[in-house]
């Protein structure tokens, strides 16, 4: 067991105790399976590209194919990665606990690749792709049989496929923020890890959660706005935190 990062007794007992727990999870949570991140000095994306230019629907406008090619690129990055012992942790806790939720901003679908059950996308999936005008579904056959870059739009004449992903700008999907926001009203317990916790609305959520009487945890190896708040911060890696706090539950469930 990894003693440096013990939870608290008294937080160890409330999450023992919990019976809706909310995950919410940020780049950070992808970075040991070869993910980057988008804002840590020199590794992060937006250290290398500007976001205007890639990641809102005025660039896709203005230059389509680049758009679509850097997004393949970092696609083709997604589908070699493979979930690391962190998000197999949050598994385990479905196992430990009556309710689980999974709340996460990233596109890469590891969470559900690793099998966690209840899981929402707040920025959408980059494995998915729909019609830039009419936002609907593009399978990947036609994606496949398409010579274009971008392939065009199945459903609108001159439209064209785009990345299931949310630019900024964009508002996030209506289900999956409804569901987030009700996970965070209803739960007791409520772990953010791995995000800067500056984009919203995510970053408003484990103040939702304080708000409802939740006990807040950090796990991320940088201090965030987010941290004052917490009543505890986990400065170290999510896969290491969270596999030493899957240890922590099962000894506490034990005794
Ligand atoms: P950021 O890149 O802003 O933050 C990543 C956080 O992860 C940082 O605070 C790091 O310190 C932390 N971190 C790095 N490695 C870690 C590790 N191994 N374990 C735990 N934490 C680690 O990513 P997000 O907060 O997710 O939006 O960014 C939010 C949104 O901004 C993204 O979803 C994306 C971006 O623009 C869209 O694309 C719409």
């Amino acid at each position: 067991m990894t003693s440096d990062f013990k939870l608290t007794d008294s937080l160890l007992h409330r999450l023992a105790g919990a019976r809706h727990v909310l995950v919410l999870t940020g780049a950070g949570m992808s970075a040991e399976s070869g993910i980057p991140t988008f804002r840590d000095a020199q590794t992060g994306m937006w250290a290398k590209y500007r976001p205007e230019e890639l990641a809102t629907p005025e660039a896709f406008e203005a230059n389509p194919s680049r758009v679509w090619e850097w997004y393949e690129e970092r696609r083709r990055s997604v589908c070699q990665a493979q979930p690391h012992a962190g998000h197999v942790a949050l598994v385990q806790l479905e196992s430990l606990l009556p309710s689980i939720c999974v709340v996460t901003q990233n596109v890469d679908g590891l969470h559900q690749q690793a099998g966690s059950s209840d899981v929402w996308e707040l920025h959408g999936n980059i494995l998915r792709s729909k019609c830039h005008v009419s936002h609907r579904p593009i399978s990947r056959e036609w994606l496949a049989d398409s010579t274009h870059s971008p392939p065009r739009s199945p459903y609108v004449r001159h439209g064209l496929a785009r990345p299931d992903v949310v630019w900024f700008g964009e508002v996030l999907p209506q289900t999956a923020i409804d569901a987030a926001m009700a996970a965070a009203s209803r739960c007791d317990f409520c772990f953010s890890i791995g995000t800067t916790s500056m984009v919203q609305p995510a970053a408003s959520l484990p103040l939702v959660a304080l708000e409802a009487g939740a006990a807040l945890v950090e796990i991320n190896p940088h201090e965030t706005p987010l941290s004052l708040h917490a009543e505890q911060c986990f400065r170290g890696k999510a896969s290491d935190v969270l596999t030493s706090i899957i240890d922590q539950l099962r000894a506490c469930k034990d005794t």
